[in-house]
């Protein structure tokens, strides 16, 4: 593994901003997207439960519809690649058992080998184990995966945008979630600024390091 220079990935995280306008016409090629949709499926999450499914919407009838559910924003609409993250609104046993199962076999182990695991997560997780708070804890799961994505994104050169101004509500109705297992979290958006984004010309607005880092 050879390490990404630092001064690069400083370079790369000061390049990046949260694009107001995005050119239409520029799309992601088929290599960026993968490494872009690898960087989803590689997030990190508690217990290793990846308990999200991530939504590429690319149908321009639906990203009409979910872009009057997002304050009129015009990047739903204009970006090249739309994730929705969507997570789970409470854990089953029978969901924690297919991961067991897929841990057992990815690690060539016996189901019965984790079964001590299996039993802990179904215990803390599932029914009240974590009461109302299970799903804002998947919650938090999506957004380490937005944060992932987003990064993942600057150091290849792509353009992104998260978007938490929407009605998760009305995103579940228009992407056929309502009723299921998973509800809508927040959107990031990628593709390429466009140079009419005056945004991008902004200094970017931050505490300085003693005010937000302390060493104790
Ligand atoms: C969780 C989250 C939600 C956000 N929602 C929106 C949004 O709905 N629309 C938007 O234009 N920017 C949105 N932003 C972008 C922030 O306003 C932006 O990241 C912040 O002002 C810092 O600027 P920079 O990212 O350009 O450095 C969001 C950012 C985060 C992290």
């Amino acid at each position: 593994m050879s390490p990404t220079p630092a001064s690069q990935i400083l370079e790369q995280l000061n390049w990046r901003y949260a694009v107001k306008a995005f050119d239409p016409a520029r799309k992601l090629s088929p290599d960026e997207w993968h490494v872009l949709s690898e960087s989803l499926r590689l997030s990190p999450s508690s217990y290793g439960l990846q308990p999200w499914k991530f939504l590429v919407v690319q149908n321009p009838a639906l990203r009409k519809q979910l872009r009057t559910a997002s304050w009129n924003q015009s990047q739903i609409e204009d970006c090249s690649h739309l994730v929705v993250f969507t997570t789970l609104k409470k854990m089953t046993p029978a969901y924690i058992q297919d991961f067991i199962r897929a841990t057992a076999s990815t690690r060539g182990q016996k189901p019965e080998d984790l079964l001590g695991y299996e039993k802990m997560m179904i215990t803390n997780l599932t029914d009240n184990g974590r009461g109302d708070t299970l799903q804002p804890w998947t919650q938090r799961q999506a957004y380490i995966a937005m944060g992932f994505l987003m990064e993942t994104a600057a150091l290849l050169g792509v353009d992104t945008c998260p978007i938490e101004g929407l009605d998760p509500a009305k995103y579940d109705e228009i992407l056929k979630l309502t009723g299921t297992d998973y509800a809508t979290v927040a959107t990031v958006a990628l593709g390429h600024r466009s140079a009419e984004d005056g945004y991008q010309r902004l200094k970017k607005v931050r505490f300085s390091t003693s005010q937000v880092i302390e060493i104790r």
